[in-house]
Order: structure tokens, then C-alpha cells, then sequence
């Protein structure tokens, strides 16, 4: 494990961005920045992290565990439908095959906790077309994982949730490729909850982007991450469920609690700067969920993450 020393040691080497014109347009989402060139786009996970759809700073080592978690689940569930990656140059850049990506994001959930719980709650729940049962708690484990779709919004817009019914009739999807992504969808995160038992974790909840390639159905983006997903630590999880305790968590709902708790934001206004000891906090929970579910010590250069993909890029010929 890393000690915090080291992490404190890479705060001023974090990535905010890369400006790197040679490789394409430029495509600056939320955590990554995107350059295509024809149908290869050339993915930097940055540093950057955000919360309700909101850039809040950097977390050290942070592009480089995302990216290598992803690498690591897609060798995973290969064989369960066709994966955009092409090539991995540097442990924080993909290069990946181009897809028209779906206008919605693909959430799976194992348990009612997060938003859903909160539009449960406030009987707002019915908009993803699934009948809830009543009685539900905070937590509870679903009989079986459910598809709780979201339109896919501009910088600073809010997804919006959207069912199933309503991406078909908007045509959003066509109905053949939705038939597909959605037992895609269900088999990876079953692939998924499987793995992350075997190591002691639970994951909770998912996103995926699908889209397609030639009318061919093609899984993109980022899988499995602590971005992506919520993880819960399985050892004591039912004890705590059954107290209404909150759960052991190794993802960014810890900054997210820390943002409504400490600074009573929740995406409107101007979100507050993370301090160093959250921004350490942070890594310490990505690296710790990282040896968990790979079972591999992390292990990664202290120093300027931006020299090092210029230099791998260079190596590997992506910036003749
Ligand atoms: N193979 C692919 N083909 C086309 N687009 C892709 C592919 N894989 C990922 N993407 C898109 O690349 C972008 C990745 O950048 P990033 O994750 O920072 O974006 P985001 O903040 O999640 O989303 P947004 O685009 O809303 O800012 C996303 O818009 C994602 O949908
Ligand atoms: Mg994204």
C-alpha cells in the first residue's frame, strides 16, 4: 500500500489536462480528454475528479487507476460482447475504436441506495418504469439487479433518468441493438458482482456506455471503476444493513458526502476546493479499492504524469 507521504508527494504532478493538438480534436469531457482522428480516438484519464457533474480538482494517481482498472475488466468479459479498446500505450491513455455512443447511460443496480433510494423515497421512482415494491430500506439488496437508464446531459446539466419504454419510443436505441445492450448490460455486472465477491466486495451499482460500430453493438468508455460504480466492503455489510448503519463504501461517495456535509453543496453554485487531505483521502480509498479487487500491490511513479504520457505516446509513435 501506498504510504500517504507518497501521495502527498504527487499532488503538484497531477494531471489537470493534456494539450497535446497532434493527436486530433479535441474532446474535453468532465475526466477525460479525448482526441480523435478517423475512427481512433486517443483517451487520457486525467486526474480530474468530479461530482454532480461538477470538475472539483485533482486526486493523485487517479487517471492511471481508473484506466488500469478498466483494462483490467475488460480482459475480464471479453467474451461477452465486443470492447472499444485497441491499445494501451501509457497506464493512463486508451486508444480506442470510435463508436456512435448511445444517448444513455446503462445503470445497473444490485441494491436501492444513492438517487434511487432518495427518488424511492420521495415516491419519484416510477420514472424508470420498474414497480417498486414498498417497504424497501436504504441498502437493501434487489431479488434481482435492475436497468435504471439516464439520458446522457451537456457540461453542468444533470442526467435525467429515462425508462426503458421511453428509449424506444424516442427511437433513441433501436430496438434490436437495446435488446442486446441490456442483456450485455446485465450479464457484465453479474460478471462483475461475481468478481468483486471473490474478493471480498460488493459491487453495488454500475454504469456503462454502449454504442455501435458499424450497427454492431460495441461496449465503451470505462467499466467497473470507483467512478462508475459503488463498492461496498462484503464482511460486515449485513450486519450493518440490518443496524441501519451506512455502508463501508470505496468510491467517490465519499466526496460526495463530504461535499454536502462539510460545505452543504449538491451541484448548485460553485462547488468548494478540495483540500489537500481530502484529495489524499480520495487516493487512498481508489488505491485501496484498487488492491482489493485485483489482489496486486499499486505501484506507481511519484513524478509529472504529463511527462510520462508524452513520452509513451512518443514511444509507441502516436505523436509523429
Ligand atoms: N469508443 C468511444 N467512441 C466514442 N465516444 C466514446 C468512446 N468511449 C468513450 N466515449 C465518450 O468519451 C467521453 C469520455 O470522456 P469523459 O469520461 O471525461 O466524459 P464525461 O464527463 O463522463 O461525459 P461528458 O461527455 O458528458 O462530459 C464520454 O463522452 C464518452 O461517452
Ligand atoms: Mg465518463
Amino acid at each position: 500500500m501506498m504510504t500517504d507521504d507518497q501521495l502527498r508527494a504527487q499532488l503538484p504532478h497531477t494531471l489537470r489536462q493534456l494539450d497535446l493538438p497532434a493527436l486530433g480534436e479535441l474532446y474535453r469531457g468532465k475526466v477525460r480528454d479525448n482526441y480523435s482522428r478517423g475512427d481512433r480516438i486517443v483517451m487520457i484519464t486525467t486526474d480530474r475528479v468530479s461530482a454532480f457533474d461538477h470538475v472539483l480538482g485533482t486526486i493523485p494517481f487517479k487517471g492511471e487507476i481508473l484506466t488500469r482498472l478498466t483494462t483490467f475488466w475488460f480482459e475480464k468479459v471479453q467474451d461477452i460482447a465486443p470492447i472499444h479498446l485497441l491499445d494501451a500505450p501509457d497506464p493512463s491513455v486508451m486508444v480506442v475504436k470510435r463508436a456512435k455512443p448511445f444517448p444513455v447511460e446503462i445503470i445497473v443496480r444490485g441494491y436501492i441506495t444513492g438517487s434511487l433510494w432518495r427518488d424511492y423515497q420521495a415516491g419519484k421512482a416510477g420514472t424508470y418504469g420498474i414497480s417498486w415494491p414498498a417497504g424497501l430500506r436504504k441498502d437493501q439488496r434487489l431479488d434481482q439487479p435492475v436497468l435504471t437508464p439516464s439520458t446522457k446531459a451537456e457540461y453542468g446539466r444533470h442526467d435525467e433518468p429515462i425508462s426503458e419504454a421511453e428509449i424506444l419510443r424516442q427511437r433513441l436505441v433501436e430496438p434490436e441493438i437495446w435488446s442486446q445492450a441490456r442483456s450485455v448490460a446485465l450479464r457484465l455486472f453479474e460478471r462483475g458482482q461475481e468478481w468483486a465477491r471473490s474478493r471480498g466486495l460488493i459491487l453495488v451499482d454500475t454504469k456503462y456506455e454502449m454504442g455501435t460500430t458499424d450497427g454492431n453493438l460495441v461496449v465503451i468508455d470505462e467499466i467497473h471503476t470507483p467512478d462508475s460504480s459503488r463498492y461496498w466492503i462484503a464482511q460486515d455489510s449485513q450486519e450493518r444493513f440490518e443496524r441501519g448503519q451506512d455502508q463501508h463504501m470505496l468510491d467517490k461517495e465519499n466526496i460526495r458526502q463530504w461535499l454536502i456535509q462539510e460545505h452543504g453543496f449538491s451541484g448548485q453554485g460553485k462547488p468548494p476546493p478540495l483540500t489537500d487531505a481530502v484529495r489524499i483521502s480520495l487516493a487512498r480509498t481508489y488505491v485501496n479499492l484498487y488492491e482489493r479487487l485485483t489482489g496486486e500491490t499499486f505501484q506507481a511513479e511519484v513524478g509529472s504524469v504529463e511527462e510520462r504520457i508524452k513520452r509513451n505516446l512518443a514511444a509507441r509513435g502516436y505523436l509523429k
